[in-house]
């Protein structure tokens, strides 16, 4: 019997400006570019098993074997690998995540950005970064920027190959703090996949593509020159235009709890009381609470006041997705 193998070790990421909606659903070519910051701390470990002696593709998540649309879509993408390396194996693919699946924590991020570093290594690929990136984009869009660190910029690209992610300043230029108010830890009704085919139906869909290149003009420039308050401005208005499209699309996707909303304006308080914090939200009910690092002590015991606040998950800027 032969087998190869490889592990590889990503993180999830937060977009600042958010990738909502596809121009080609297949290939995640998305409607809009988008810049997020890489979660340190939080990690997905995925180790990919390429075997002559498997009948079909194995998937282990987080201890518990899993089948159906969950393994459809990781044998998607490894056909992709396998197609370039030119391999036939099927492959055993074991995935742990340190951090709750399903939570507004994009685990399909560092899931992906994982099994495509993983299962190239494994496959005797050697690719470079924006390679790796590309091909992660196929299994999650947000993957593409989870194969880099620090500050990471998607561009949309005209077609399947110019659309990958690239890193914009590392993790040590700025180290920002997020504060994840978990307020809903069980899965979320509509997954992003899905999410995503409703974006289009919403009349601010067009609005809010046109005018991205504003937003990411602004939140490039903030992070370069370290502006948190340009940065905390653009990025809520960001999150609020997304969730606008996503509560006026058909069906409506609603995904705000009331905790939701009373720490969204509890933030946006404690930033005019001087505090540099700002939230930002994807497709869930929890919430980021992106701030500098002299007042994480202080936001995190103002946030587990506010009723219905679970937890408060820490996580500095992280690093590249790398190979174990
Ligand atoms: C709201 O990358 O999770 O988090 O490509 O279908 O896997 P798929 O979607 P996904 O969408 C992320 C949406 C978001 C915003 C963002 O991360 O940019």
């Amino acid at each position: 019997m032969s087998s190869f193998s490889a592990t590889a070790i990503a993180h999830p990421n937060i977009a600042l400006i958010k990738y909502w909606g596809n121009r080609d659903h297949a290939i995640r070519l998305p409607s809009n570019g988008s810049i997020s910051m890489t979660l340190g701390d939080l990690n997905t470990q995925t180790t990919v098993t390429f075997k002559s002696s498997l009948g079909s593709d194995e998937l282990t998540l987080n201890g518990a074997p899993t089948s159906g649309s969950g393994l459809s879509r990781v044998s998607d993408h490894l056909d992709v690998i396998r197609t370039l390396a030119d391999l036939s194996f099927k492959a055993q693919v074991v995935s742990n995540s340190n951090f709750p699946m399903g939570a507004g924590i994009a685990s399909s991020a560092s899931g992906f950005a994982a099994l495509t570093l993983s299962a190239c290594s494994a496959a005797g690929l050697d690719l470079a970064p924006q390679e790796l990136s590309r091909i992660s984009r196929l299994g999650s869009g947000s993957a593409c920027r989870s194969i880099f660190g620090g500050y990471v910029e998607w561009s949309r690209g005209e077609n399947d190959l110019d659309s990958f992610a690239y890193p914009l300043v590392d993790r040590e230029y700025w180290m920002l703090i997020d504060l994840i108010a978990v307020v809903e830890k069980e899965h979320k009704s509509t997954g992003s996949s899905q999410g995503h085919q409703l974006a289009d139906s919403s009349p601010l869909q067009v609005a809010r593509v046109e005018d991205t290149e504003r937003r990411l003009h602004v939140c490039r420039e903030a992070i370069l020159g370290r502006d948190f308050p340009s940065l905390a401005n653009i990025a809520e208005e960001d999150s609020n235009m997304m969730h606008a499209v996503m509560m006026t699309s058909s069906p409506s996707l609603l995904y705000w709890r009331p905790a939701t909303l009373a720490i969204m304006q509890s933030v946006m308080n404690w930033r005019s009381d001087g505090l540099d914090v700002f939230y930002t939200i994807d497709a869930g009910a929890n919430v980021h609470c992106i701030c500098s690092p002299d007042v994480e002590d202080e936001i995190k015991d103002l946030l587990i006041e506010i009723p219905g606040v679970q937890e408060v998950i820490r996580a500095p800027v992280g690093g590249d997705a790398t190979l174990h």
